[in-house]
């Protein structure tokens, strides 16, 4: 190691848990060494607990879910809503006010087909932030369009952290405020609770993209008062394929259907379909059964970690990634948010992101680059992208020591 990359503290962080619990991380060598894993904002690895539940799920209980009189199909029923009752838990929710969707992502699609379809008016104004991803930008883009809304943009001042004067000013009249909880690039912890104070204040709803925030942080979204929040199952330990949307139940009660099929109906006539009550009514087709089966046994998995001991984590382990990296000559730290995630994006000077990390994974360091489904925000920072470090509770200082020695290494090979 070399000595000018040693700060003092944070050196001994620990693992929250042994990384040995991934299957995945036991097993995968890059010459020898075992995966330094960097990239749980992107997708987490999934611990032994869940992949064995979801195997014995299939082995044991697998059958279509509520249409089955026999008692297979009853126990997977059973064990697919118990999952519901489980997530709803983890939100502080009621049951009925979480649907099973495929991600977050879709989670998001159908807030903006059904309720905005129904309840926003030509000329509604929707404020969605600078630091947003994707999946809570185009949405509401393509619904502006359909419907003859405004989009406005929520700014960001120079750390990255919300412009909370200038949205102060932007809420007065808005229909709908959509907002990260954690930005998947900058890892900034937004106001979350003071922003829907303010939004509720001038009668706007607010959708909560919490896709990267529940991995990290404890969500109540009776506390929060949010009208919607979506996560993604693949991000918290579990599964991919599988994501949540909690909507008030007073909303999600005057929402029609986005998508329909099976199992949403009360009763078919070629003439007309009378749909059934939310959460069901909004979940067409065959779900993901083993996925939300795997999905609580994620939120088990990361509940009995502790959002206390995650979130003392993340600061430490940030800490001494934003120490470690910020001694190495050319490379610049993006974003320096107030309240910060488990992520740290930076660049290196004359380095594209992509050449970086490409060096970084044939050293068996795996990191995000480009632009991280965060054009919009690429563009107003004026990069092509960062190359992005992210924590989960199997990582330890070891991991950002790796780091930090082969980014000195790709500085001297890139030059
Ligand atoms: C902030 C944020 N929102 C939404 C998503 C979309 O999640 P999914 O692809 O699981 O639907 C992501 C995924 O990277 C994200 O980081």
């Amino acid at each position: 190691m070399n000595e000018a990359l040693t700060p003092a503290a944070g050196a001994d962080l620990m693992p929250l848990v042994d990384p040995d619990s991934f299957p995945l991380l036991a097993r995968a060598r890059t010459a020898g060494e075992p995966l330094a894993y960097l990239d749980s904002a992107a997708s987490a690895q999934k611990p032994a607990v869940v992949l064995e539940r979801m195997r014995d799920f299939y082995v044991q209980d697998y059958a279509n879910i509520h249409r089955g009189v026999y008692p297979l199909s009853e126990r997977s029923t059973e064990a697919y809503e118990n999952s519901r009752a489980r997530v709803a838990q983890f939100l502080n929710a009621k049951t009925d006010e979480i649907v099973f969707t495929r991600g977050a992502t879709e989670a998001i699609n159908l807030v903006a087909f059904s309720f905005g379809e129904r309840f926003l008016k030509p000329g509604d104004r929707i404020l969605v932030s600078a630091l947003e991803h994707h999946a809570n930008i185009i949405p509401w883009q393509m619904l502006r369009d359909r419907r003859g809304l405004r989009l406005e943009v929520i700014p960001i001042d120079d750390n990255g952290d919300i412009d909370m004067p200038a949205f102060g000013r932007l809420i007065d009249g808005a229909a709908l405020v959509c907002i990260t909880a954690v930005a998947n690039t900058l890892g900034t912890v937004t106001p979350l609770a003071e922003i829907i104070a303010l939004a509720h204040r001038a009668g706007a709803k607010v959708m909560v993209d919490a896709a990267q925030g529940a991995p990290h942080l404890r969500l109540d979204v009776k506390a929060l008062d949010c009208d919607f929040l979506a996560f993604t199952g693949h991000k918290v330990y579990g599964p991919d394929g599988i994501g949540v949307l909690y909507g008030k139940e007073a909303l999600l009660a005057e929402m029609p259907p986005w998508q329909t099929g099976g199992d949403m109906i009360r009763t078919v006539t070629f003439e007309r379909t009378l749909f059934a009550e939310p959460p069901r009514r909004f979940e067409a087709g065959t779900p993901p059964i083993g996925a939300a089966i795997g999905l609580a046994t994620a939120l088990d998995f990361i509940e009995g970690v502790g959002f206390d001991r995650i979130g003392a984590q993340d600061r430490a382990l940030t800490e001494y990634a934003i120490g470690m990296l910020g001694e190495i000559p050319g490379l610049k730290l993006v974003g320096a948010p107030h309240r910060r995630s488990g992520i740290v994006s930076f660049v290196m000077d004359g380095l594209h992101p992509h050449d970086v990390g490409t060096l970084l994974g044939a050293e068996g360091i795996c990191v995000r680059t480009g632009h991280h489904c965060a054009q919009p925000l690429m563009d107003q920072l004026g990069i092509v992208g960062t190359v992005r470090a992210s924590f989960a509770v199997h990582s330890h200082a070891g991991d950002i020591q790796r780091l930090a020695q082969a980014l000195v290494k790709a500085r001297q090979l890139l030059g």
